[in-house]
């Protein structure tokens, strides 16, 4: 059954979403020969309600993780209105969208040209950056350079924090040591811009301690630096409960976090911040695909890694996805196939031999031509890294509204 019963509140370009009330009625209902991205809204509110509660601080959402505008509008709905944008585009895109969110330029390495007109035209004030060659850059191109105004530039010196504990490390191509975070602090300092730090632990981190660390690290920073902080931002790296994961709850990171910023020196009214990507988006989309060909013990997807399953064929990744498969067979809505459960290889739609999946799947033996496989938990980096490689470019939205 497909419901259109609302349009989503957001304040331009509002998206008109088909709405269902179950995976298996969308599936009943558009039967989709290309992959569909089914959105859970109650799923992303959670998200947003557990760091907006729990979070001794701010949350930015960083867009990076997926800019889909109808999870942006979900996640603004939510409450969200502080953004990670790490390129001129993704800030385009958020002011654009919600003309009241505050933007924050958090990558530390800029194209010319992208921090003046973030700072210009889009009025961003807070930028990130791990180099003198970066700080002279954002000086020069606001023009603040050698003014009292450039005490409006909020400037987060990236430091390098260890990776323990994290599927994905986040600190050899950007971050400093503490020594020259010290000096860049100072520098920031002489230059009358307001000094701040920041770093990441590393993407899916399943240890609050390697926030204590990294907590530690600035708080070496600053004593080194003698420094007073306006904001410490910790970054992303939250973890979502994938199956299989020793995960921590939330909780914990957040106590480890707040325990260790009353220990910091650091004024009152210094800032703590964090921004999320993963933890916020990942529980709240699915991706349905279908199976264009089974052969024997090897299916072929309308998805792989060039479109929504990229994140499988990083080094080293051990996530498994919830699986669950829809028979394309039989009456009324397609019903889940609760067949044993073995080992298939699955291939993308492209032509190219690479876009194979690079560990089975594990789904029930009597899997069909035609039928759908919908990996769960699909919200981050997903549709955010899909390429168009070969004319495939899964596209298609739809809002699924649990419990309705
Ligand atoms: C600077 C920065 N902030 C935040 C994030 C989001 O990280 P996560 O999705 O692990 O929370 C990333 C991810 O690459 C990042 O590079």
């Amino acid at each position: 059954m497909v419901k259109v019963v609302r349009r989503l509140p957001s304040p331009r370009g509002a998206a008109l979403l088909p709405q269902f009330t179950s995976i298996g009625a969308l599936i009943g209902a558009l039967r989709p020969a290309a992959p569909v991205y089914a959105l859970f809204p109650n799923r992303f509110q959670r998200a947003a309600a557990t760091f907006l509660t729990g979070f001794p601080g701010e949350t930015m959402y960083a867009v990076k993780a997926n800019p889909a505008p109808a999870v942006l509008d979900h996640l603004h709905q939510a409450g969200i209105r502080h953004f990670d944008t790490a390129s001129l585009r993704e800030v385009e895109l958020i002011k654009r969208r919600y003309p009241g969110a505050t933007c924050y330029f958090m990558a530390p390495v800029r194209p010319y040209g992208a921090a003046g007109a973030a700072f210009h035209h889009y009025g961003l004030r807070d930028f990130a950056l791990d180099s003198e060659e970066e700080l002279s850059r954002v000086l020069e191109e606001t023009g603040l350079k050698g003014t009292p105004r450039a005490r409006e530039l909020t400037l987060y010196v990236r430091l390098a924090a260890p990776s323990d504990g994290a599927a994905i490390e986040l600190s050899s191509k950007f971050g400093t040591t503490v020594a020259e975070g010290a000096d860049l602090l100072k520098r920031i300092a002489a230059e009358g811009a307001t000094p701040a730090l920041t770093f990441h632990v590393g993407s899916l981190c399943l240890k609050p301690a390697a926030f204590e660390k990294a907590l530690a690290l600035c708080a070496e920073t600053i004593r080194q630096s003698g420094v007073s902080i306006a904001a410490i931002d910790v970054g992303g790296g939250f973890p979502a409960p994938y199956p299989g994961q020793a995960m921590p709850p939330m909780g914990e990171f957040f106590a480890a976090i707040a325990s260790m910023r009353s220990r910091l020196p650091v004024a009152e009214d210094c800032h703590l911040r964090c921004e999320p990507g993963r933890a916020l988006v990942a529980e709240g989309m699915s991706v349905i695909t279908q199976v264009m060909l089974r052969r024997e013990r090897e299916l072929y997807l309308n998805d792989g890694i060039y479109g929504s399953l990229d994140e499988l064929s990083l080094p080293n990744w051990n996530v498994d996805y919830p699986l669950d498969v829809y028979a394309a067979q039989g009456e009324g809505d397609p019903q889940q196939r609760e067949a044993k459960r073995v080992p298939f290889l699955a291939w993308g739609p492209t032509c190219d031999t690479l876009d194979k999946l690079p560990r089975p799947l594990m789904l029930p033996e009597d899997i069909a031509t035609g039928d759908w496989v919908v990996f769960g938990m699909m919200g981050a980096y997903s549709c955010a890294l899909r390429t168009g490689f070969n004319g495939f470019y899964p596209d298609q939205f739809a809002d699924v509204i649990e419990g309705a």
